[in-house]
């Protein structure tokens, strides 16, 4: 029987999705990325070996599993191009594994600038990452936008860009501030539109209608996992907006993104975090606030962006925002990550409500101005003091980390499958019975 998972991300990024993937790649013929583009970074550490992907899905590294670039997605070709490049020069083959659809648009040169100047023009930053995805999406919806299937031929491009061109000429002549850049450049339709064929014709091999590529595979009984980049609280419609991305990082991304019905939909996997992380702008109830314990989790937690090199900040874990994501994406089991961060600590405190103007709750809130109010409530658990990096089993956990995952399953309502304890693909293990 065919089906199709999805896995994402049930906080705000950097969740440790691309370890869940690699581990469970295995199991499916193929893995979809559904949205986003190159300002995912997704990191997995194979023996001493360390890949990083901001396109690619991880999966790519098991030498059975299909690679698809959905329809879902804003692609950077340039960033493509080096990515593929480097997976090469590590020795993976991507020929035949790698696909990607013809209805991905495309992130133009311009985009990035666009994101640029906006984000120096707000007087409320959203802390993009400057891989220019609001401007590339904003011309997607705008009817505007450059789809791969638009490269093939150059005068079509050229005409598709003289569209495009046409509202960015005026913006970046009046509004965007001067850069020093001749913006010309980046809105020379000619240029633009040749330098676009050349990569298309470089990526060509791998180009192809996905969506029909997935239904003939599923009509023959193979399975897919459809994995999302980013996470639910930086979804464009239930993530902290405007403090967010400008895609659907949820399960409903997860079908628009890849052409895949709801009927062949099994598992929806959430990967979480055993403390949360936020880069970027936007209220963050349960940063740590201590000075020193903040550094020791962002330095034991490597928790630096592997886009953009900035420092995430680190907090306790959420069950408010976490039942949130869960409800919202309908997540069927977890896949609980970085356990082994908490190791040393005395006490770890989980939020597990939010006191909004006086009143206590477990609503995450739909207004933004009240979750700017939200002090958490907190509990504390006592830490377990032991390392947990080489356990193998649950039942091998420290006591109180056992109590503190059972706890957390319990508060949401929501099986634990998986419990990393390291970044390596061999360090953690599946959960059998809790
Ligand atoms: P954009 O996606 O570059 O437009 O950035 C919008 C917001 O999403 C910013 O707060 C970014 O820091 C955040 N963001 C985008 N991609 C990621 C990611 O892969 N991990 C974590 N945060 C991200």
């Amino acid at each position: 029987m065919s089906y199709c998972d999805v896995l994402l991300g049930g906080q705000w990024g950097d969740e440790g999705k691309a370890k869940a993937i690699d581990v469970l790649s295995p199991q499916y013929h193929g893995i979809v990325r559904y949205q986003g583009g190159a300002n995912a970074g997704h990191t997995v550490c194979v023996g001493d070996k360390k890949y990083v992907f901001h396109l690619i899905p991880s999966g790519i590294l098991h030498k059975n599993t299909l690679a698809i670039l959905g329809n879902g997605m804003v692609i950077d070709l340039e960033a493509l191009l080096l990515e593929i490049q480097d997976v090469e020069k590590q020795g993976i083959c991507l020929d035949q594994r790698l696909k990607i659809s013809l209805r991905a648009f495309i992130v133009l040169p311009v985009h990035r600038q666009i994101d640029l100047f906006k984000e120096s023009l707000r007087s409320n930053r959203i802390g993009t990452t400057g891989k220019g995805i609001g401007p590339a999406y904003t011309d997607k919806t705008a009817r505007i936008g450059i789809r791969i299937e638009h490269l093939q031929n150059v005068k079509t491009l050229q005409e598709k860009l003289q569209e495009n061109f046409q509202e960015k000429i005026c913006l970046f002549e009046h509004l965007y501030p001067a850069t020093g850049d001749d913006f010309r450049n980046y809105l020379n339709t000619k240029s633009t539109a040749q330098q676009l064929h050349h990569l298309f014709k470089q990526l060509q091999p791998y180009i192809i209608n996905t969506e029909n590529f997935l239904q003939e595979q599923l009509s023959h009984g193979k399975s897919f996992l459809l994995e999302g980049a980013q996470g639910a609280g930086l979804d464009i419609d239930f993530g902290t907006y405007p403090f967010v991305t400008s895609s659907s990082c949820g399960v409903s991304g997860a079908l628009a993104g890849s052409g895949i019905a709801p009927k062949y939909l099994r598992e929806v996997i959430g990967i979480f975090k055993a403390y949360v992380t936020r880069v970027g702008e936007g209220y963050f109830p349960t940063l740590i606030q201590e000075k020193s314990q903040q550094e020791e989790i962002r330095t034991k937690g490597k928790e630096f962006g592997s886009t953009t090199g900035r420092p995430r900040l680190c907090g306790w874990f959420d069950v408010v925002q976490a039942k949130f994501a869960i409800a919202i994406n309908g997540i069927t089991k977890i896949f609980l990550t970085k356990i082994d961060i908490l190791d040393t600590l005395d006490i770890i405190p989980v939020c597990t409500g939010y006191i909004i103007n006086g009143k206590t709750t477990h609503v995450f809130p739909a207004i933004y101005e009240d979750f700017c109010q939200a002090v958490p409530v907190y509990r504390e658990f006592p830490g377990w003091k032991t390392s947990t990096q080489e356990v193998k089993k649950f039942t091998d956990l420290p006591l109180n980390a056992q109590k503190f995952v059972h706890w957390l399953q319990e508060q949401l309502h929501t099986p634990i499958s998986y419990v990393s304890t390291g970044a390596s693909r061999d360090e953690g293990f599946a959960v059998e019975t809790t």
